[in-house]
């Protein structure tokens, strides 16, 4: 049996006809920049995730940078975040000329942990960036203690609940990715900032092309980031089905963690407080690298989210970050190994995953 580790083609063959029938409409209509379907897929994002405001933009990296930048980061400002996730978020803070501060992770929940990041703050922070890593909510409630604005990174857990509501209009803004392979993909790039705030909104609008209110007139210093027309005509058809995907996704993390159970691994642990919509099922072993040559070795090809913590990326050589800083982040970057995750993974298939993780143990 061959296993894709990723499969973001599949659900266009289960909604073919209702995309289509969207991607038409766009097409026909001949209004592709900020049209209806925008406005509207703005709206119903925004209302799923019980928020007042969302901005669509062109990609969760995106959505990060401006959000940071609508909240008045810049130079000689600080920005804590996590130093295990993808690069987005320390990207941002970067390219806004702030300075990316890291707070370690918790060992088995892989969320940044609010001790680390009390010791972190200084007069200089100016937000908080947490990631709502694979699929589950950060420590929000620790996290505000400290009194300073989030920015929810939700690009991997859209349909989160935290302390029974969904995040990313929980912090100041949250941010949402589209990216094709997220709980909810477009056929392309996309993302959104959601907010409660009706001023942040305004701004956010503004930045989003080139700063203008009106046409023409620049008011503040913007981007060209705008969700595509097509992208959110797609998204619209998505939405309505993404508690089901994400349902599925819950019911076959069920399964694993049944056929693993007994086997030398650790699995994660849930975030008191937050939902899981599993947007990465991940385990930890300190036979890692041999088990994931035996899983290709089988079928069953996977990829290593996150093999290098951000603190030792090349990129960041200059920022005097050395091993060992982040321990936590580091032994985990060594240790783990997500599987095969999505919808459409059948029960045959996620049973042929379990008998060749079982089979590598000799179990
Ligand atoms: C945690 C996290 N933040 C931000 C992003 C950036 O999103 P995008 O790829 O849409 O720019 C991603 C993923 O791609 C992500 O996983």
């Amino acid at each position: 049996m061959n296993i894709p580790f990723l499969n973001p083609g599949a659900q266009f063959h289960t909604l073919r006809s209702e995309i289509l029938a969207a991607v038409e409409g766009v097409l026909a209509k001949g209004h592709y920049i900020l049209g209806p379907n925008v406005a509207a897929f703005e709206q119903e994002a925004a209302t799923y995730c019980g928020a007042r405001f969302g901005i669509g933009v062109n990609s969760g990296s995106d959505a990060l940078t401006l959000a940071l930048k609508a909240l008045g980061v810049g130079p000689g400002d600080e920005v804590i975040t996590t130093p295990f996730t993808y690069i987005a978020p320390a990207e941002s803070i970067h390219q806004l000329g702030a300075k990316i501060v890291f707070a370690d992770i918790h060992p088995r929940r892989f969320t940044v942990d609010p001790v680390a990041v009390a010791h972190r703050i200084t007069p200089r922070t100016k937000a908080l960036l947490p990631v709502h890593l694979f699929g589950q909510a950060a420590p929000l409630r620790e996290l505000e203690r400290f009194g300073l604005p989030i920015v929810e990174d939700c690009a991997q857990a859209i349909g989160v609940t935290y302390e029974g509501r969904p995040i990313a209009g929980q912090g100041a803004l949250g941010c949402l990715s589209f990216y094709p392979t997220k709980n909810l993909g477009a056929c392309g790039d996309g993302g959104m900032v959601i907010t409660q705030d009706e001023a942040l909104a305004k701004t956010l609008r503004m930045l989003r092309v080139h700063g203008i209110q009106q046409r023409y007139h620049h008011d503040l210093h913007g981007y060209n980031s705008r969700l595509d027309e097509l992208q959110a005509a797609i998204l619209r058809v998505k939405l309505p089905h993404l508690n089901a995907g994400n349902a599925r996704r819950i019911e076959l993390a069920a399964r694993y963690t049944a056929g693993l159970a007994g086997l030398p691994v650790e699995f994660p642990e849930i975030q008191p407080g937050s939902s899981h919509i599993y947007h990465v099922y991940a385990l930890l072993t300190d036979r890692r690298d041999a088990l994931q040559a035996h899983l290709a070795a089988h079928g069953v090809p996977t990829l290593i989210y996150y093999p290098l913590p951000l603190h030792l990326q090349k990129c960041y050589a200059d920022q005097g970050w050395r091993a060992g800083d982040y321990p936590v982040a580091e032994a985990v970057s060594a240790r783990i190994l997500p599987l095969p995750m999505y919808p459409e993974l059948t029960d045959a298939q996620a049973d042929y995953v379990i008998a060749q993780v079982r089979s590598f143990f000799g179990a």
